[in-house]
C-alpha cells in the first residue's frame, strides 16, 4: 500500500476533515492492501467503542404499497407486477410479540409511502407496540413527511428514524429520482428529525447507477456534517421491473471499504450489515462486521409478505421463518468471534446519558 493512502486513514483516524478530493483519493487508491489497513483499524475502533456485541432489529416490512417512484426500488408506484399488501395492526403487533419472544429489543416498522398509514393510524400502532414492551426501542422507517407528523410519533413513542439520504449530490439525486423528490427536502427531513431528538439514520446505495467517486465524496462530507446515530449502506441491486433492471449492482469491496471509511470518520456511529450485503455475497454480512459494522436486520416480516417486499432481485432470507434467520445468523456471528445481544442497542451517547 502506498504510504500516503495509510497516512490518510491515519489521519481520517485522528479526526482530520478530510476534504471532497482527499476522500476521492481514498477511493481512487483502494487496494486489497488499504481495504485490509481500514477494516482492521475499524473493527478495532468499534470492539472499543461497543466490545463484541452486535446488535438486532427486528425488522417488519409492514407495507409496500407507496405513493412514489425512485427508478432503483422494487416496490416503487409504476411497478404493475408488485404484489401489494398491507400488514393489520394485529399482525404488525403480532410481529412484534412473537420478534419479543426470540429476544428482539428493537423493532424496525418500514414500508412504502402508504396514505393510508396516517399520523392518527400509526401513533394507535406505535402506542400499542411500546405499552405491550416497554423495554424495546422502535424505529420507523417510512419515509418524508412533514415536521409536525414526525413529532406526532415521536411523542406516540417511536426512538428511532431510518431515512437514507440515497446520493448528497442534487444532479445525481435527480438521476435515481422522479423530479417531484428533492435531495433539499431529504435533508431538511433529516435535520428535522435530528432537532425532535430522534436516534437519526441517513445512508445511500453503494454503486447506484451515476454514483462517482465525487458524489461518493460528497455522501461522506455530508454524513459528517450530519452526524447521525446511525448509517445505512448497501450495495444496489437491480431489480427486474425498475428502469435500472439492466445497471450493474454494486460491489462487496466498495461497500466494505465504505464501511470501514464510515467507521473511522465516525466511531460511535450504530452501522448496519445489512440484507443487501448478505445478497451479493454469501457472507457478506459477516465481511461487513469485520470491516466495522456492529448491526444486523433480520427478517421478521410473516413469511408469506416476504417475497412481496422484494426492493431487489434475489433478496435472501424470504423464505424462511424469524426464528430460523435469527439462529441462523447467530451461529454466523459466532464464528467470526462476535454475538448477538439482545440489548436496546441505543447509540452510545444516549446510554451515557
Ligand atoms: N419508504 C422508506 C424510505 O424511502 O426511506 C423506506 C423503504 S425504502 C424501500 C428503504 C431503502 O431501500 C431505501 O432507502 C433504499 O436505499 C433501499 N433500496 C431500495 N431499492 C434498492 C435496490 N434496488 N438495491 C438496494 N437497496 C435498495
Ligand atoms: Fe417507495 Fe421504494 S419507491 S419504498
Amino acid at each position: 500500500m502506498e504510504n500516503a493512502v495509510k497516512e490518510k486513514i491515519d489521519s481520517l483516524e485522528s479526526g482530520s476533515l478530510l476534504s471532497a478530493e482527499e476522500f476521492i483519493f481514498l477511493l481512487e487508491n483502494r487496494t486489497p492492501s488499504a481495504a485490509e489497513y481500514a477494516a482492521d483499524k475499524a473493527s478495532k475502533i468499534r470492539d472499543a467503542v461497543y466490545g463484541k456485541d452486535i446488535y438486532i432489529r427486528g425488522l417488519i416490512e409492514f407495507t409496500n404499497i407507496c405513493k412514489n417512484d425512485c427508478y432503483y426500488c422494487g416496490i416503487r408506484k409504476s411497478n404493475k407486477n408488485a404484489a401489494r399488501y398491507r400488514l393489520s395492526k394485529e399482525d404488525i403487533l403480532n410481529c412484534a410479540d412473537y420478534g419479543y419472544d426470540i429476544g428482539f429489543r428493537t423493532f424496525v416498522l418500514q414500508g412504502g409511502e402508504d396514505a393510508f398509514f396516517t399520523d392518527e393510524v400509526l401513533t394507535d400502532i406505535i402506542k400499542s407496540i411500546k405499552n405491550n414492551h416497554p423495554d424495546c426501542a422502535l424505529t420507523l422507517s417510512v419515509g418524508e413527511r412533514s415536521k409536525d407528523s414526525y413529532q406526532k410519533l415521536f411523542d406516540a413513542g417511536a426512538d428511532r428514524y431510518l431515512l437514507r439520504h440515497e446520493t448528497a449530490d442534487d444532479d445525481h439525486y435527480s438521476h435515481l429520482h422522479p423530479p417531484y423528490l428533492s435531495l433539499s427536502n431529504r435533508k431538511k427531513c433529516l435535520y428535522e428529525l435530528k432537532e425532535i431528538g430522534y436516534q437519526t439514520g441517513a445512508g445511500f446505495m453503494v454503486g447506484s447507477p451515476g454514483q462517482t467517486k465525487e458524489t461518493l465524496a460528497k455522501d461522506l462530507i455530508f454524513l459528517r456534517e450530519l452526524e447521525p446515530e446511525m448509517i445505512g449502506i448497501g450495495p444496489f441491486i437491480p431489480h427486474k421491473d425498475t428502469p435500472f433492471k439492466d445497471e450493474k449492482s454494486g460491489t462487496l469491496e466498495d461497500t466494505l471499504y465504505l464501511l470501514s471509511l464510515i467507521r473511522i470518520m465516525l466511531p460511535e456511529v450504530l452501522l448496519p450489515a445489512t440484507t443487501a450485503l448478505g445478497t451479493i455475497h454469501p457472507n457478506g454480512r459477516e465481511m461487513g462486521i469485520l470491516s466495522g459494522a456492529n448491526v444486523v436486520m433480520p427478517n421478521l416480516s410473516p413469511p408469506n409478505v416476504r417475497k412481496k417486499y422484494m426492493l431487489y432481485d434475489n433478496k435472501i432470507c424470504t423464505g424462511e421463518e424469524a426464528a430460523e434467520c435469527l439462529s441462523c445468523l447467530s451461529s454466523r456471528i459466532n464464528s467470526i468471534g462476535y454475538s448477538l445481544s439482545t440489548d436496546r442497542g441505543d447509540h452510545i451517547k444516549i446510554r451515557r446519558k
